[in-house]
């Protein structure tokens, strides 16, 4: 999938279904502490990632919702119906998987307490459409991330099954509504420059607090001066299975002035997803 190659865009009839699951995980207690494969600081930025969900959804939910009036499409308003529900499913899931990752020594917390401060300042200083766009460049993301998690074997195999449950359901999810804000936005604006200015921002904004927060962590957890555990985080963000060379052609392909979401095809990767989920 190369960046700027004409994209195939997968038509509307045949996307995945926006399924609205509403499951129960339970972590054990004695889990692996360092649950994605002994790494420490690769364990450090999934938690980094999970301390940022629950508020972060919610200022989602809440831009979607603030523009959902400009919706004309009755597709996309059942597509918003589902959207926020899974999202409202995510927070509720998260804080409960924060509130254990702090029972295992990573108190997520004080990133929590900066990441609503930020939202709120967003709710009150910039206008529903550009937290909007801002919701839409960061679901792109999770979606980029989403392919990762759901394609790569290194997230199913040596990772702690009961953590990796929870993380392919929220990536199955976040493929599956992945266009849904985007294509708010382009209803509700239609313009490629509110696009891509929140666009520059947040790749820039979210790269940069994933980074703080992960070094947060670690320095918590007393891995900073740990070089095994610098290793296996350079290791697995360049190499094996190397998040940002991964990531990158999804980045740019953001930049299309014609781009959507669905021009990235994840039905192998959900209907895979799918029948995982339906064995259990
Ligand atoms: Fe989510
Ligand atoms: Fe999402």
């Amino acid at each position: 999938m190369f960046p700027f190659a004409p994209a195939v865009r997968v038509p509307a009839r045949d996307r995945p279904r926006i399924e609205v699951r509403r499951p129960e995980f339970d972590v054990p207690e004695d889990a692996p502490k360092y649950f994605y494969r002994g790494e420490k600081g690769v364990t450090a930025l999934l938690y980094a990632l999970s301390a940022v969900f629950p508020d972060g959804e919610r200022m989602f939910i809440e831009a979607v919702r603030a523009n959902q009036d400009g919706a004309s499409d009755p597709e996309l308003r059942r597509a918003i119906g589902a959207f926020v529900a899974q999202e409202a499913q995510h927070g509720r899931v998260h804080e409960a998987y924060n509130d254990y990752a702090k029972r295992r020594g990573f108190d997520l917390e004080p990133i929590s307490a900066g990441v609503r401060r930020r939202t709120a300042a967003m709710r009150a200083h910039l206008p529903p459409v550009v937290r909007l766009a801002a919701t839409a460049a960061l679901e792109h993301y999770t979606a980029l991330m989403a392919e990762l998690v759901l394609g790569e074997p290194a997230f199913s195999e040596g990772v702690d099954e009961a953590h990796a449950r929870i993380w392919r359901w929220h990536a199955a999810e976040e493929a599956e509504h992945k266009a849904v804000a985007f294509d708010l936005l382009a209803e509700v604006s239609g313009s490629t420059f509110v696009r891509l200015r929140s666009y520059a921002f947040t790749s820039v904004m979210f790269p940069t607090l994933t980074a703080l927060h992960t070094l947060h962590l670690m320095s918590r957890d007393g891995s900073l001066t740990d070089a095994r555990a610098w290793l296996g985080l350079l290791r697995f963000l360049f190499v094996e299975p190397g998040l940002v060379p991964r990531v990158l052609p999804g980045w740019l392909d953001y930049l299309r002035p014609d781009f959507h979401p669905w021009d990235r095809d994840d039905r192998e990767l959900l209907a895979r997803f799918r029948a995982g989920w339906a064995a259990g």
